[in-house]
């Protein structure tokens, strides 16, 4: 089963495909993970996409459908995708209508996580994750059980997006206004949409997930 988690930064999209990839064995396909990672690499889809990113604006579709493509045909057969912060872009689900049939792939869902945006600069300002698993925790919504250790990994050290601040998580917004949210009627008229309070606790939001994958059984 393929699915896509759509939503404005912050919505949850990332905390939710962990959680699936957890629970259901499928794997999360996250372009902002890859593209942070290959800032860190230094390499040069990095190199280009660095002050894109830190400004908040949107690295161009070829790369990013470009490094989704890669990352597909390393998934072990028969496992499901998450596509979590893609497509983003118009051109972008044309590209992935592509990348998937090329691959004898379908969409199966695209659940659009509905929240509040004032809620929003709230959780993104106050979001940290682990250093050493990527697991993620909020200030006041979702601190680790026990304080200062991570509860996936137990390491100590924890890190911040450079992203993750009230003016930069404006532009994202922006963005996702003007080039994410035209890309939801494409999906509704194939009847793939399906919505889900992103406002609700953590847990509530992974339950009403799942029920809508069960219906597929
Ligand atoms: P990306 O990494 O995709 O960032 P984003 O879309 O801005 O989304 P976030 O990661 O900020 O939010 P999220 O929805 O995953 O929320 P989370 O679960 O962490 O992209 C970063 C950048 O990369 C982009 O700006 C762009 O430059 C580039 N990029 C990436 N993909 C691209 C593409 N396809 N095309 C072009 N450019 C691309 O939750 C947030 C916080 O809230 C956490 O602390 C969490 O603990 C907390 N929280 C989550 N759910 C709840 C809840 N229900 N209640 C209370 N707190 C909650
Ligand atoms: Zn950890």
């Amino acid at each position: 089963m393929d699915i896509i988690l759509l939503g404005p930064p912050g919505a949850g999209k990332g905390t939710q495909a962990s959680r699936l990839e957890q629970e259901r064995g499928m794997v999360q396909l996250s372009t902002g993970d890859m593209l942070r990672a290959a800032v860190k690499e230094g390499s040069p889809v990095g190199l280009q996409a660095k002050a894109v990113m830190d400004a908040g604006e949107l690295v161009s579709d070829a790369i990013v459908s470009g490094i989704i493509g890669e990352r597909l045909d390393k998934l072990a057969p028969g496992t499901g995708a998450i596509f979590d912060g893609y497509p983003r872009t118009v051109a972008q689900t044309e590209s992935l209508d592509e990348i998937l049939a090329e691959r004898g792939r379908s969409l199966d869902y695209v659940i659009e996580l509905k929240v509040d945006e004032e809620a929003l600069v709230d959780r993104i300002v106050g979001r940290f994750t682990c250093a050493k698993c990527g697991a993620g925790y909020h200030d006041k919504y979702n601190l680790p059980k026990v304080e200062g250790t991570c509860d996936v990994c137990g390491s100590q050290e924890f890190k911040r997006r450079p992203d993750d601040n009230a003016e930069t998580v404006r532009t994202r917004m922006a963005e996702y206004r003007a080039k994410t949210a035209p890309i939801l009627p494409i999906y509704e008229a194939r009847g793939l949409v399906r919505r889900v309070d992103g406002m609700g606790e953590i847990d509530a939001v992974t339950q009403e997930i799942k029920a809508i994958l069960d219906e597929k059984g």
